[in-house]
């Protein structure tokens, strides 16, 4: 019979975890390694080059190099440990606030490095927002915790106009009709699902560019799930979004790239099409036919 363990994280594997290990520690003493496939794109929003980055002495991404296409969704695979979150964080500077983790390598949006010394890495996060795993609303109203973000910004000069940002919001997070006759109640009093779609109008709320959701679905049930799929898919139009994901259905699903990592290496990245139907690596091919991860 199968066990299964359950990270810290909440990501539940299976003993198949084990037999990748193997695959895992033979491809760890590759030093030099190539990323498969087409890490560029011409309408690049945001470009890593040759990032690593470390905790401490311990290193968790290799040489990687990718862009995210403008109004793209890019779908990060790979099993638990690799770096997905790592590398999502880097995107926005979130790893900032890890002390022992440092980031060398070049990241830039719209061509401009973000880990240059006068970059305002408030204003960052505003133009690259981030969900995370669990949802985590402010311990406030519904309506402040969308109005929270565009007040520090200074978006709304009247309260009509933070009422229609706050509504806007609400209504592209496609969570509106739900709660509009209780935007005062505590915005932790809504359900897993309402929650996360909360946080993505908390997102979306200061209009960015970009939004980084950290596997935004893995503590929601199958219908909330879908929703925030439907969201995600809606938002494309208006934003980039990357997204980590434990699901390959989700990432056939949603995303049009996807990139494949491995032990902190991109090892193959392309149309999501061609990864789930013809992935070129070995390692991918493993992972997602289940193999691993
Ligand atoms: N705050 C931290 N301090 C020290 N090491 C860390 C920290 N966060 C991540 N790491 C290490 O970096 C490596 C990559 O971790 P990361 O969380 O990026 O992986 P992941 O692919 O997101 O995994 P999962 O699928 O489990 O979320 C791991 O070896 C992890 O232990
Ligand atoms: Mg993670």
């Amino acid at each position: 019979m199968n066990s299964m363990t359950v990270t810290a994280d909440g990501v539940i594997s299976s003993p198949a975890t084990a037999r990748a290990d193997l695959d895992i520690r033979e491809h760890e003493h590759v030093s030099h390694y190539q990323t498969i496939g087409e890490p560029f794109v011409d309408n690049a929003k945001m470009s890593a080059r040759n990032v690593n980055v470390f905790y401490d002495d311990k290193q968790a991404i290799f040489d990687v190099s990718l862009d995210i296409g403008g109004n793209e969704v890019i779908a990060m695979i790979g099993p638990s440990g690799c770096g997905k979150s790592t590398f999502l964080r880097v995107l926005n500077r979130m790893n900032d606030i890890i002390p022992i983790c440092r980031v060398q390598g070049d990241i830039s949006l719209d061509g401009d490095n973000i880990y240059g010394s006068d970059q305002d890495t408030v204003l960052l996060r505003a133009r690259v927002g981030m969900v995370f795993q669990k949802p985590n609303p402010f311990p406030k109203s519904i309506y402040e915790n969308v109005a929270y973000g565009p007040r520090i910004h200074g978006l709304a000069h009247s309260k009509a106009e933070m009422d229609e940002i706050v509504e806007t919001s609400l209504r592209r997070a496609s969570l509106f009709d739900e709660v509009k006759d209780q935007l005062d109640k505590p915005g932790t009093g809504l359900s897993g699902g309402q929650q996360q779609r909360l946080c993505i109008a908390r997102a979306i709320a200061v209009s960015p560019e970009v939004i980084l959701m950290d596997e935004p679905c893995s503590a929601l049930d199958p219908i909330a799930t879908a929703r925030i799929e439907e969201l995600i898919d809606e938002l494309k139009a208006n934003y980039t979004i990357a997204i980590v994901t434990h699901s390959m259905q989700q990432a056939a699903r949603v995303s049009e790239r996807t990139a494949y990592f491995h032990l902190g290496k991109l090892i193959e990245v392309g149309d999501t099409k061609e990864i789930f139907t013809m992935p070129k690596h070995e390692l991918t091919e493993n992972y997602i036919t289940g193999r691993f991860g």
